[in-house]
């Protein structure tokens, strides 16, 4: 497509849409919680696989889980079905159903289930004539009454899908379907798959106006259960982080998709690796997993609270890549409430741990200032780490060594707010 074609039409799309923001009041911080599809993805046959298979059991088992094995408490609340819910019809009414044999008690009465044990239920619909599963989808005609039955159903968030539409057809579906979801009166997070299918990237996509739309969005390909997957989505995310970074916020984040840890593809560094990366991402954490089974050291790897309040940091901010290094060590930050800040040392070295020796200084700390650091996963605390100081820290290869830091002297002169890096500046923490 000519670049002068492709404008007019990314002008037609903006014109298109409305200018009034989604201002939902919902997902101020990342969404967590847990997602059935990279673990369960379509695996419809009951028979054969009665424990593992997409039915109302599943959902039922995992609520309990949530519930009590100390997820809820710590932030884990969603619970979202993905893809092969459905029956493979609309009923006579034209509405989404329930497979009757997978979901006999219907989503309303999973919803209560999950609502009676503090919990919330997402639902996935898709934006086109099927769900990428080959259910049924939403067509622009079916927007209305699928926002309507999802809201009587009592879900609280939609991830909605956008196989088999035209980018014509999302342009007009997501923006509506965000209306809709408003009209309803019920509070659903909403969680749109467009940038994906448009490549992630401007001028196809527009960040500004998806803020306005959608509460959280997937940038990029599906998960798999293994280490390559997460490093491409790791490598996608940070080569564009120019773009993306600025783009999260307070009630609107990029989504790099599901947490595989407790899976089959990840070992311990790696899982160790995966959250560390999407904290930093600020980025929602929606485990797809069988918490049934899980293992302790997975589970110790999720449940970590410091992590999870990093994660969950009222601020919002996204980190940054800001150090690659000719050894294969990457450095990353994040600014914190309080002047506080994550650091991530990540390794793609493949022979042996590597000691790095750096400084604050070296990643663009502000000068003079002291710090209290603990190590995120090991929870040792090192007291008075100055800006100047250079210190080592020792990284296995595909692990990360993650820091909290939390100052503990304000240097003399102002600090003003830098919330974000316009491109081609220099990074700082924020110093609020
Ligand atoms: C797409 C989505 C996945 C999942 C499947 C379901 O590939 O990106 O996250 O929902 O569809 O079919």
């Amino acid at each position: 497509m000519g670049a002068a074609v492709l404008s007019g039409l990314v002008l037609a799309l903006a014109l298109a849409l409305p200018s009034v923001a989604l201002e939902n009041g919902l997902a101020r911080t990342p969404p967590m919680g847990w997602m059935s599809w990279e673990r369960f993805r379509c695996n419809v046959d009951c028979q054969a696989d009665p424990r593992n298979c997409i039915s109302e059991q599943l959902f039922f088992e995992m609520a309990d889980r949530l519930a009590e094995d100390g997820w809820r408490e710590l932030g884990y609340e969603y619970i979202n079905l993905d893809d092969c819910w459905a029956a493979k019809q609309r009923d006579a009414a034209g509405q989404l159903v329930p497979d009757p044999k997978r979901f006999p008690s219907g989503i309303k009465a999973l919803a209560d289930y999950v609502h009676a044990r503090g919990l919330k239920l997402g639902i996935y619909g898709d934006l086109g004539i099927f769900t990428c599963g080959g259910y049924p989808g939403t067509m622009l005609e079916n927007v209305k009454q699928d926002a309507q039955t999802f809201a009587a159903w009592g879900v609280d968030m939609l991830k909605l899908d956008g196989c088999y539409s035209s980018a014509e057809e999302q342009a007009k579906g997501y923006p509506e379907m965000a209306r809709a979801l408003n009209a309803t009166g019920r509070p659903i997070v909403y969680s749109c798959s467009w940038p994906a299918y448009q490549g992630g990237l401007p001028p196809k996509v527009n960040y500004t106006i998806l803020a306005e739309i959608c509460n959280l969005w997937r940038n990029y390909d599906d998960i798999q259960d293994s280490w390559d997957s997460v490093l491409s989505i790791v490598d996608w995310f940070f080569t564009n982080q120019d773009v993306l970074q600025p783009a999260a916020g307070p009630g609107h984040w990029n989504d790099p998709d599901m947490l595989i840890i407790g899976n089959f593809g990840l070992s311990y560094e790696q899982s160790r690796s995966q959250m560390a990366l999407w904290t930093v991402m600020a980025a929602p954490l929606l485990m797809s997993t069988d918490l049934r089974t899980i293992s302790p050291a997975a589970k110790e790897i999720l449940q970590n609270r410091l992590m999870i309040q990093i994660n969950q940091d009222p601020l919002g901010i996204q980190g940054r890549r800001i150090v690659k290094e000719k050894s294969h060590i990457e450095a990353f930050v994040r600014p914190l409430a309080q002047a506080a800040s994550a650091l991530v040392f990540f390794s793609r070295r493949t022979d042996m741990p590597f000691r790095y020796t750096t400084s604050l200084a070296k990643l663009h700390f502000p000068e003079d200032a002291v710090y209290e650091v603990q190590d995120v996963y090991v929870g040792k605390i090192i007291g008075a780490l100055k800006t100047a100081d250079n210190f080592s820290v020792v990284i296995n290869p595909s692990g990360v060594v993650m820091w909290y830091l939390r100052p503990m002297a304000l240097p003399v002169q102002p600090w003003h707010v830098v919330r974000q890096q316009a491109p081609g500046e220099g990074y700082r923490p924020a110093l609020l």
